[in-house]
């Protein structure tokens, strides 16, 4: 891998955050780019220096793909609009539940999202305002993942060969690629960035997507978003690294009401790690798991069983898909 890293202990936060500013500022020249916030990490931290190098410049977008969490959305937007960053929400639900509607091998279905978003929906962007340089948060991580052929993290394309000007019609500029996780954490503090952005869990690009094992529908992605949002009512107080819930395919047995009810299974998982590159469970205390397991079962439709991972981080992976 030819992308030199960081690392925690080496970064000077406020060198790195101006010579980034200064490479943006050059790269894009006078003209224009565009980025894609989710409101994570690294794509917040991107947005805040890319806004800082180019200012109205950056045009940002928040691309609902119909995939995110509850309100996710409205929230982020809202939260950047505050921080005086304005973000245009782009509906592009039917485009990704297209791309997505049949799929169910993880590979095929990270590549139906990558098309989706970059090829049409970026490609689109693109064209309707005429600038040629896309800025996203990929950091080593995702790189190191990728390249290893663990799994195909949906924002790497130069790495893997793509070139993005030939298949796509634009450049991508990715400040952060030579950060992990905890380094980018950093660098967003010290942007200003408020607490419940630089120390947001991280979320995978392909969103609940990640968490659903089969076919993505927008009636599965609702079943996993509600019991996703009652995992992080739950857990946010353990301060894990990531706590998560996964839709499963197989269905098994269960009662209602004195009958059979042959239903969904939600698996949850919470884990211990620093950078994602290895992980463990969380020892969540069994009144914990017994609040998830009732909440989940009486909250969230057709579910009938909940179980909770404690394989660690491998031969597991964080995200089930
Ligand atoms: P995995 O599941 O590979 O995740 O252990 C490592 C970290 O990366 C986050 N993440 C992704 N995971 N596809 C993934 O499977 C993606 O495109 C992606 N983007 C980010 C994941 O949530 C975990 O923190």
């Amino acid at each position: 891998m030819d992308i030199q890293e960081i690392q925690l202990r080496d970064l000077d936060v406020k060198r790195f955050i101006a010579e980034k500013t200064r490479e943006i500022s050059s790269l894009v020249g006078d003209g224009t780019a565009i980025n894609a916030l989710s409101g994570g990490v690294d794509s917040s931290t991107v947005t805040l220096l890319a806004h800082r190098a180019l200012g109205s410049r950056l045009k940002t977008y928040f691309i609902d793909n119909g995939i995110m969490r509850e309100a996710e959305p409205e929230r982020i937007v809202a939260l950047f609009r505050q921080l005086g960053v304005p973000v245009e929400l782009v509906d592009a639900k039917a485009e990704f539940f297209t791309a997505l509607k049949g799929v169910t091998d993880p590979e095929e279905k990270r590549q139906a999202i990558t098309d989706a978003f970059y090829k049409e929906v970026f490609g689109r962007l693109v064209r309707e305002s005429g600038t040629r340089y896309l800025l996203q948060g990929t950091n080593y991580t995702d790189v190191e993942e990728t390249v290893a052929g663990i799994k195909r993290q949906h924002n790497i394309l130069e790495q893997l060969g793509i070139d993005t000007q030939k298949e796509y019609g634009y450049r991508v500029i990715e400040p952060v690629i030579q950060l992990r996780k905890p380094a980018v954490r950093e660098v967003a503090r010290a942007l200003g960035l408020p607490d419940e952005i630089w120390q947001r869990p991280p979320f995978p690009g392909p969103a609940l997507a990640a968490r659903i094992i089969g076919e993505v529908t927008p009636e599965r992605v609702a079943i996993v978003r509600q019991a996703t949002q009652i995992v992080e009512e739950e857990l946010s107080d353990t301060r894990a690294f990531q706590y998560l819930a996964i839709l499963h395919e197989d269905r098994v047995t269960g009662m209602r009401q004195g009958k059979r009810d042959f239903g969904l299974q939600i698996e949850v998982r919470c884990w211990e790690s620093t950078d994602a590159q290895i992980g463990s469970p969380t020892r969540l205390s069994f009144d914990t798991l017994e609040t998830l397991a009732e909440r989940i079962t009486t909250e969230v439709p057709g579910v009938v069983s909940v179980t909770y991972n404690v394989t660690r981080k491998p031969p597991s992976t964080i995200e089930a898909v």
